[in-house]
């Protein structure tokens, strides 16, 4: 298959896709490169972790995949559309409907109590009333919440909290869900729980989904593949297949060890590349898959 045939493919079925994506702060005279080059695709129902260093940019990139934040080189597309060449309205619209955002914080409202947190973005969007309260109780219920939904924030456990706040993401009923290391403030036990919560019901409904993570289980355990970004400037080193048989309950399995280690292995080698090069050497931008089309 002729490169270009692939490309035209890829675009026309992504849900997102990024050309040369690039993120500069300039304060005063500093030029800060945060992200440089980044181009990817993922599909529509797809699983995608990212994962690298502190720094490296992750967080940068999710909040331009969510459009809050614009880059400043490079095309993003999402459903075929350049984002850029949107409205102001246009954007608000698909900040609204088309993603959902779980982040470590849960930003909840304190006064609320946890249906009326999860129906609160769903009210922007215009839903009747009944319909509003029906999705959130069904959704409060199905994260283990049946018996909590009168509780407001503070009566509520952190783990309890990330719930509603998932809750929340999915009650617009989101293309893209974008989950910023929704969970690392969480019990081993409890973080277990609600990825495969959050999995399954990303499943059912068909939901696109972009995870940060610092943990490699997790990423093994929630996506389908792995980009691996290193920094300075942040960019995409690798992109790693996870294949793992999702129905076998033994979490030892054979090739959950397989594919923890080959990101672990990825991860270091991005570190590797993250400290500066010395300036005589050329910074290391012929591996090869740098600036390539993960
Ligand atoms: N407004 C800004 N001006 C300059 N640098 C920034 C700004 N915002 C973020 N950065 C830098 O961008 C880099 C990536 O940050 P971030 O995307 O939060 O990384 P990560 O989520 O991977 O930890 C960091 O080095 C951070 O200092
Ligand atoms: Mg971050």
């Amino acid at each position: 298959m002729n490169v270009l045939a692939r490309d035209t493919v890829a675009v026309a079925a992504a849900a997102v896709s990024l050309r040369g994506i690039g993120k500069t702060y300039v304060n005063g005279e500093l030029a800060v490169e945060v992200l440089k080059d980044i181009s990817l695709d993922i599909a529509p129902g797809e699983f995608v972790a990212i994962i690298g260093q502190s720094g490296s940019g992750k967080s940068t990139l999710m909040n331009i995949l969510g459009c809050l934040d614009q880059p400043t080189a490079g095309t993003y597309r999402l459903n075929g559309i350049d984002v850029a060449e949107m409205s102001r309205d246009e954007l608000a619209h698909l900040r609204r409907d088309t993603f959902g955002f779980v982040f470590q914080s849960y930003n909840l409202i304190a006064t609320l109590d946890a249906t009326e947190n999860v129906e609160l973005p769903a009210t922007y969007s215009g839903l009747p009333k009944d319909e509003r309260r029906d999705r959130a109780e069904e959704l409060l219920t199905r994260l283990g919440l049946g018996d909590r939904m009168e509780h407001k924030p503070n009566q509520l456990s952190g783990g309890q909290q990330q719930r509603v706040a998932l809750a929340r993401s999915l009650a617009v009923q989101p293309e893209v869900l974008l989950l910023d290391e929704p969970f690392s403030a969480l019990d081993a036990v409890t973080r277990r729980a609600l990825q495969r919560d959050v999995r399954r019901i990303a499943v059912e409904y068909g939901i696109t989904l972009v995870i940060v993570t610092h943990d490699i289980p997790e990423a093994v355990a929630m996506a389908d593949r792995a980009l691996v970004m290193a920094s300075d400037p942040g960019r995409i080193v690798e992109s790693v297949p996870i294949e793992v048989n999702r129905n076998d309950r033994d979490r030892r399995a054979a090739d959950t060890q397989v594919a923890q280690g080959r990101l672990q292995t990825a991860f270091e080698n991005s570190v590797g590349r993250t400290t500066a090069a010395p300036p005589a050497r050329p910074a290391q931008d012929s591996l090869k898959i740098v600036g390539g089309h993960v």
